[in-house]
């Protein structure tokens, strides 16, 4: 890690917006900057006025630190905002949905025929007895029918949770408990790099585990399943329930704090955190970032490559875009599936002008060759943006260069599932970029950069760099970065309004760390010209392909295996997934497990995504005399590295016969 960040320090190349990019920009005067920071509650009240209210607000924000409440007293419906208004005006006919199925599939649905498609699932779930407040889970591959139940819950004011459909039974009985949802979404299976997930089998394995709050599994036909099949009496196909229902419903008027959904996303204690969003203060930030960041316009042609089962997903393919009467592009399956160009062709044939995508993604198309890209014609792209974890500099500069021709902004945006939107970002009409930085807070956002005891020493900056740290500390020698912990330190409308049923956990896990800010859990380093350059995960949360997956989580998972005694996990760095999940495992005097074997059990209790790419059978683990064990020396010892300090470990030569016997193996 310590090398990466040195070579993104080491990163001083500027790219400045074109002129052409810059006068047609939808922000192109930074003086936006100061005039959000002059009264940044002013500035998002101004903000939330693009959207329609059915009744408008008394009081902007309420602030009870951890809990905010923005736009206290308005009335809205975020289906409302997506897909009605554009429906009854000049969008009607325009294509909301673009998709294509793996196998090849394309369906383009206009925002009229969105409208009435949403309309007959919310009528189908009111029929299923699902009322206001109610929670839907939903367990669907990337097809239109997930975005518009994900928009037909909004609508009739139930909170939806959407489970990615590459968790496992456990995981997605676990979810479904969590939120208590009434109904469960799913389809027979999805396709996955030509193989078909069998989502249908494990919701049925799920119930099995005990899903007492489940009284209906809507059941969508994707893949063709015969009917034959022993069916579950809970089951209900979409065939019977939704097809013929009126293209009628109401939107239900939702308090601008009432839930809008949860999303699960990891946690450094092993149990998932049902992340809770509402409705005003998340659909605002949600729609304006889209509007800023993106440059988004009523002729883009709009693809984020992300699945809705992620947050990237609700908030920049559903509602941020949806928002904005954007065409989305929505693609179902692998990027090389059947060839390593199916974005690229994606790209060409629908004319897409905005990319938004993984460094993940980006690594491997690097590794795959331009001549893939170069095959193609990717002409009409006018912007790339990036998300999910830090993108290193080589992999931003080959998107600008192969994908973006030198022509196209790219913007790497800097968020979480918390968030609910974008918080650190380039404006790519008014923002120089630097490849690796996120760059600046967005308007609006205030961020610092925190030492581990607690203090604000972000530098304040003028002209010519720093001039003093915030807490009045002599400023840093010029050149120098100052290296601490990101924290935000004002409310933001987007922000989580808490874990789903458990306040303390949330109270602990983002606002004890600093007396009076968000602690997001990530390391930054802020430049002197005040950029901020996100350094990865500070706490136990790995990010393997970009998803978030805690190390105690999938050590949970490995002793939950018979054979195993004690496990310890860490994410080793990895040239494509930025980590790789390795663990060293001991097992139980007298039992045996292969390592395979461990690997399936893990990938079948949480989701294949977690299953790990190595697993090191091994007698003792370096642990502390209070015995905590050492994960960062098992990090030197998986990436090949000198031990670092081994003096506060009760027995030093575990580790360093570890350390031979890894050699040996590896070697
Ligand atoms: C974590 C949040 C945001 C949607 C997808 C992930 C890391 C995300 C960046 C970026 C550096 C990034 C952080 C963050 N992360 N984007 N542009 N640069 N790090 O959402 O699963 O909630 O994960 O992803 O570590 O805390 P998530």
């Amino acid at each position: 890690m310590s090398e990466t960040i040195e070579t993104l320090l080491d990163e001083s190349r500027l790219f400045p917006p074109s002129d052409e990019f810059r006068a047609q920009a939808n922000l192109n005067d930074p003086e936006i900057y100061a005039r959000a920071a002059a009264d940044p509650v002013a500035f998002w009240e101004e903000q939330a006025k693009d959207l329609d209210w059915f009744e408008p607000w008394h009081t902007a924000l309420e602030w009870h630190r951890p809990f905010a409440k923005w736009f206290v007293g308005g009335k809205l419906n975020a289906c409302y905002n997506c897909v009605d208004r554009h429906a009854a005006g000049p969008r009607a006919d325009k294509i909301a949905i673009l998709w294509e199925g793996e196998p090849g599939e394309v369906r383009k649905i206009t925002y009229r025929e969105l409208k009435d498609e949403v309309c007959r699932i919310a009528n189908a779930l009111t029929s299923l007895g699902v009322k206001k407040g109610d929670r839907v889970c939903i367990y669907l591959p990337m097809v239109p029918e997930l975005a518009m139940t994900m928009l037909a819950c909004a609508r009739i004011g139930a909170a939806h949770s959407v489970v990615f459909g590459g968790f496992s039974a456990d995981s997605l009985a676990e979810r479904t408990n969590d939120a208590q949802a009434k109904v469960i979404v799913t389809a027979d299976g999805g396709y996955r790099r030509g193989n078909v997930v069998p989502l249908l089998k494990i919701t049925e394995d799920a119930l099995s585990l005990g899903c007492a709050s489940v009284e209906t599994v809507l059941v969508l036909n994707r893949i063709g399943t015969p009917s034959s099949e022993p069916r579950n009496p809970k089951f209900r196909s979409w065939g019977d329930l939704v097809l013929h229902q009126s293209t009628d419903c109401p939107c239900e008027p939702m308090d601008s704090e009432d839930l809008l959904f949860i999303l699960y996303t990891s946690g450094s204690t092993g149990k998932p955190k049902g992340i809770v969003h509402t409705t005003g203060g998340y659909l605002t930030q949600a729609a304006v970032t889209s509007k800023w960041v993106f440059d988004l316009k009523e002729n883009d042609v709009y693809f984020c490559t992300a699945d809705c089962g992620w947050v990237t997903g609700h908030s920049y393919i559903v509602y941020g875009p949806m928002a904005n009467g954007a065409t989305c592009v929505m693609y179902e399956g692998a990027p090389d599936s059947p060839d390593k160009d199916r974005f690229w062709r994606i790209i060409e044939r629908y004319g897409v002008t905005i990319l938004y995508t993984a460094p993940t993604a980006i690594r491997a198309f690097m590794k795959w060759g331009s001549e893939y890209p170069d095959g193609c014609d990717l002409s009409s792209l006018r912007l790339l943006g990036s998300v999910g974890e830090p993108i290193n500099p080589e992999a931003w500069i080959w998107y600008h260069e192969v994908i973006g021709k030198k022509r196209c902004p790219v913007v790497d945006t800097w968020w979480q599932t918390e968030t609910g939107s974008i918080m650190i970002a380039p404006l790519p009409g008014i923002t120089a970029t630097k490849p690796g930085s996120a760059t600046q807070p967005l308007p609006g956002i205030v961020a610092a950069v925190m030492s581990e005891d607690g203090r604000d020493i972000t530098p304040v900056h003028g002209a010519l760099g720093y001039l003093a740290c915030a807490d009045g500390r002599d400023a840093p020698a010029k050149g120098a970065e100052v290296g601490g912990i990101l924290a935000i330190t004002h409310p933001w409308p987007g922000m989580t309004r808490g874990i789903y049923g458990d306040p303390d956990r949330f109270q602990k896990v983002y606002w004890d760390k600093f007396p009076n800010h968000y602690f997001p859990g990530d390391g930054t380093k802020v430049d002197e010209d005040g950029y901020f350059w996100l350094l990865g995960r500070v706490d136990d949360i790995m990010l393997v392909a970009g998803h978030n997956i805690s190390t105690m989580e999938v050590e949970s998972a490995l002793v939950d295996h018979h054979a195993v005694a004690e496990a310890a996990v860490i994410g080793k760095t990895h040239e494509l997934k930025g980590q790789a999940i390795s663990a060293f495992v001991i097992l139980r005097t007298g039992a045996s497990a292969t390592v395979d074997e461990l690997k399936a059990h893990v990938a079948q209790k949480i989701g294949a995504l977690a299953r790990p790419d190595d697993i090191f059978l091994c007698a003792d683990l370096p642990k502390t005399r209070s015995g905590k064990i050492m994960r960062r020396l098992l990090r030197d010892v998986a990436e090949g590295r000198a031990l670092g300090d081994t003096t506060t470990l009760a027995d030093p030569t575990i580790v360093r016969a570890l350390k031979d016997q890894y050699e040996d193996k590896e070697g």
